[in-house]
């Protein structure tokens, strides 16, 4: 059984090997319509989601596995009821071959994969990490750049509770020669376990203070929402921090820019037409990683 609890659980030739098989099946969606014809996978959200649920979904059915699912499982599931994360897991692991979970909690995907005899993916827990969103987000700039070394990246925005950027620089962290600028909202820095990770694997990372000392030959610029329902937010909108068509011009044509979605004002909706906007083609790799990491955990 594999649980996907972190992105700590990666290597280097994990990724290489997830990434050519979501190009296959991609090339060859017939191939694989069938793959998971005699799974069940519960999907288990007690967050707010439409990308992850969806292309989760989405690529349940695609490979010929049928989806159970329940959106809304803060109020609509027995945890109302007050019943343990742990209880919850014990039951719906009698229903289904796997299950995919996103949950307010930090530890909540440890919790339940302690408690469960099938996999737990985890998609999404607390402020802590989001494996399955870095897995796309490397995959897109693999897709787009060729590669992973040798990249310069800046990481942007709510860099305190966006768990995306937590997982993501796990991943990163993985590949040679990666230098890290981070520009946080200024209330919201990147926590120190995080700056520590990247230095004991000798990722050079950079705090700056605004988008003018970012240097202008980046190859990416990572854009995050404030995750404002995870703490009090007054005062906070002098501290946003927005890509816009004017801000954009100083950079080359291959500096992308990503973004996990959903945004808010962070990324003005005039830069979407902009052939350095990636966001959208990001979301829809997600579904075919998706369809890659399902298939290597329940298939043979
Ligand atoms: C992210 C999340 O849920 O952490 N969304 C996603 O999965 N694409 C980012 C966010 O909500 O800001």
């Amino acid at each position: 059984m594999r649980h996907i609890l972190s992105c700590e659980q990666f290597s280097q030739s994990d990724l290489a090997g997830l990434f050519d098989l979501a190009d296959e099946i991609r090339a060859n969606p017939r191939h694989y319509a069938d793959s998971l014809s005699d799974k069940v996978v519960a999907t288990l959200f007690y967050e707010p989601s439409t990308r992850t649920r969806l292309s989760f979904e989405a690529a349940i059915v695609r490979l010929g596995g049928k989806n159970i699912s329940t959106e809304n499982a803060r109020e609509m599931s027995s945890a109302i009821k007050g019943e343990s994360l742990a209880d919850t897991i014990r039951v719906v692991h009698g229903y289904a071959d796997a299950i995919i979970m996103r949950h307010q909690d930090n530890n909540s995907a440890n919790e339940a994969a302690a408690a469960s005899r099938v996999p737990i993916i985890n998609a999404g827990a607390g402020s802590g990490e989001h494996p399955t969103q870095a897995l796309l987000d490397i995959y897109t700039i693999k897709r787009r750049k060729g590669g992973i070394d040798n990249i310069s990246v800046a990481i942007l925005g709510d860099l305190l509770y966006g768990r995306t950027i937590h997982s993501l620089i796990k991943l990163l962290s993985l590949y040679k020669n990666v230098e890290i600028f981070g520009l946080s909202i200024p209330s919201l820095p990147l926590p120190a376990e995080y700056v520590n990770y990247m230095a004991d694997r000798g990722i050079i990372y950079q705090p700056v203070k605004s988008l003018a000392d970012l240097p202008p030959n980046l190859d990416i610029i990572y854009q995050t929402r404030t995750q404002l329902e995870r703490f009090a937010t007054q005062g906070l909108a002098a501290e946003e921090i927005i890509l816009n068509n004017a801000e954009m011009a100083r950079f080359p044509p291959d500096t992308l820019v990503l973004h996990p979605l959903p945004r808010n004002r962070e990324i003005a909706p005039e830069f979407d037409t902009d052939p350095r906007a990636a966001y959208f083609d990001q979301s829809e790799n997600g579904m075919y990683i998706r369809m890659a990491l399902l298939h290597k955990i329940l298939t043979k």
